[in-house]
This record gives structure tokens, C-alpha cells and sequence, in this order.
């Protein structure tokens, strides 16, 4: 079974994107033929600094390879070192109908809200096409906002296949991250960069303080009992077992806990979590050479992968000489 899915570098990784992706990514790497991909490409869409790019695209391998992603096992890659992707993608727009991509929740959005579009955003479906179907792979996991993407592009692989009247493209079934934890940010408002509320797992130990300690909590007095959905356990509830989840929720019911004690109890835990991934990134990023050679390994690999469905493609197509 061939599995894909790509994260972009568009910021810091965070709690939100361990718990919605990057842990499943890991996980799924034991269940076949793991392929993931670091979307530089599309950060293009939002992100404008060069030295910026460069640097979080080093963090999130370096954050992917803490995490227990094994290149032994996995391909790891930037998009950006698969040129097949590109020119895929421009096979694949020939065929994208205007109004599909005008459907695109990501365009519509930035639209709505008056803000300038440019082309690459509104192309950035077919980009992800792209990315997917270059290795016809059979599973590819997204989050539900992801999901749009992942049908536009079963429907392009369509029109492709029936345009060409070769099956070339499989048609990729999205599968849905279902049991992905809804992680708050420390405001209560979805865990995301642009909204400034992020915890991020590889902070200094006083930065991820300062962080946890600012998530937001109603003014309850201690003695009083705790709304056991506020954003702190909801976050606390990630790191709990079923058991330690009955015993401290039974105390807040109770009274007499304070906020700041599941906080306290909440960073401990986040140290703890990631502490052994924490050394391991450590370890990591004093050898920036060895996560280049992953990277372009992985390249090299996703590339001996694409070649023959970009070959298939253009020679259905005719593009290139008779066959
Ligand atoms: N658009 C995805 C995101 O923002 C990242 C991505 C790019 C992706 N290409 C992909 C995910 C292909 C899955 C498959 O999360």
C-alpha cells in the first residue's frame, strides 16, 4: 500500500499539527510504502522570505525525523527537489475547469474577505494534484480541511483518464484523519499560526512556560468547581490516560483546583511527551548535512517513484516522441 501526504512550511510545527497530522504520518509509515513531502511550493502562496522558507523547511524535517519518521523505512522530501511535480501539474491544469477552482474553500475565503488572490493560490489545487497523483498512491491522509482538495483532485485524475482515454491516474481516496484531536490554541479559537495562539512542542522550556501558562481560563475562584471543557483540559486531555483523565476531572467537579495547577501539571506532561524527541531534534540540528542527505535521498527515491506515471501521462497525452 502506497501512502502520501505533505505539510506545509508555511510556520513553527505545533501541538495543533502533531496531533492532526504528523503523529498519523509516523503511525502510518509501519502500514506501507510511506511517502511525505515537505510543500515548499505551496508556501509560495503565503510565505514571501527566502531565508525564512529555507529555515522551516530544515525545522519541520528536523521536527518530522524527531517525531519518529524513519527514512530508513519512509521517503522524506521537498517538493520543490521533484521538478516532476511542476510539470504534472501544468499537464493536469490544462484540464482544470475554472469553476472547479473557483469552488476552492482557500480562494473563496481570501476572496470574501477582500484580500488580494494571486494566481498560485488559485492554482494551488492542481498543484496538490499534482503532488498526488505523480505516485498514484493508495491512501492519502488529510485533515477534514483537506478534504476539498483531495476530491478535486479524483475529479481531475478523471478528467484526465477519460480525455485521454487511458487509466493512467488512479483515483485517490482521501482518508480522513477521524479520530484527530481537536487541539485549542491558548485562546480557545482553533491552534493556528495566523491567529497567534499556538504551543509550540520544541519551544526552550521557558518560552513553552510562558505559553502554557497564558492559556486563557475563566475567573472561577479555587475553591469553586472547573468547567472540565475549558481550553486547558481540553489541551491537559491530550497527554492523560483514560484514568487520569476520570481522577482530574473529578477533582475540578470537586473544587478546590486551581487553574494554574492543571497548567502546571499540563507543561509537565508536554516536557515529558516530547522529551526524548526533544534530545533527538537536538542531536539533529547539530548535523544540518545529515537532514540535507535525507532529503535529497528522499528526492531521489519519490523521483525513481514518479518517473513512470509522469512518463505514462505524457505519452497518453502526446507529449514527447511516438511510443
Ligand atoms: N495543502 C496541504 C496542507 O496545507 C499540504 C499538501 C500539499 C498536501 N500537497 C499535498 C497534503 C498532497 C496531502 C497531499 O495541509
Amino acid at each position: 500500500m502506497r501512502i502520501l501526504s505533505g505539510i506545509q512550511p508555511s510556520g513553527e510545527l505545533h501541538l495543533g499539527n502533531f496531533f492532526g497530522a504528523l503523529r498519523q504520518h509516523v503511525a502510518l509509515q509501519e502500514k506501507g510504502e510511506g511517502i511525505f513531502f515537505i510543500a515548499d511550493y505551496h508556501s509560495m502562496t503565503s510565505l514571501r522570505d527566502a531565508d525564512e522558507r529555507r529555515r522551516l523547511v530544515h525545522d519541520v524535517a528536523l521536527d518530522y525525523l524527531a517525531c519518529g519518521l524513519d527514512p530508513a523505512r519512509a521517503i522524506l522530501y521537498r517538493q520543490s527537489d521533484v521538478p516532476e511535480v511542476t510539470e504534472l501539474s501544468w499537464i493536469l491544469s490544462s484540464l482544470t475547469p475554472m469553476g472547479l477552482l473557483e469552488r476552492g474553500h482557500a480562494y473563496k475565503d481570501k476572496v470574501a474577505n477582500g484580500l488580494p488572490v494571486d494566481h498560485g493560490l488559485f492554482a494551488y489545487p492542481v498543484l496538490m494534484a499534482a503532488d498526488i497523483l505523480l505516485y498514484n498512491p493508495d491512501l492519502v491522509p488529510v485533515g477534514q480541511d483537506q478534504k476539498q482538495h483531495v476530491e478535486m483532485t479524483r475529479d481531475i485524475a478523471g478528467r484526465f483518464n477519460h480525455a485521454y482515454g487511458e487509466e493512467v491516474f488512479k483515483l485517490p481516496a482521501p482518508h480522513i484523519l477521524e479520530d484527530v484531536a481537536i487541539v485549542p490554541g491558548t485562546d480557545g479559537r482553533k491552534m493556528s499560526k495566523s491567529y497567534g495562539n499556538t504551543i509550540r512542542m520544541f519551544w526552550p522550556r521557558k518560552q513553552l512556560k510562558k505559553a502554557v501558562m497564558g492559556i486563557v481560563t475563566d475567573s472561577t475562584p479555587i475553591e469553586d468547581p472547573k468547567d472540565t471543557k475549558a481550553v486547558v483540559f481540553q489541551l491537559w486531555t491530550l497527554f492523560a490516560s483514560a484514568d487520569d483523565r476520570k481522577e482530574m476531572f473529578a477533582r475540578a467537579e470537586a473544587g478546590g483546583l486551581g487553574y494554574g495547577d492543571v497548567k502546571k501539571d499540563l507543561l509537565a506532561r508536554v516536557l515529558d511527551h516530547f522529551g526524548a524527541m526533544r534530545e533527538r531534534r537536538e542531536a539533529l540540528a547539530a548535523k544540518p548535512d545529515e537532514v540535507e542527505d535525507v532529503l535529497r535521498e528522499g528526492a531521489t527515491r519519490a523521483r525513481e517513484l514518479g518517473a513512470p506515471v509522469l512518463a505514462a501521462a505524457r505519452a497518453a497525452s502526446g507529449l514527447g516522441p511516438a511510443r
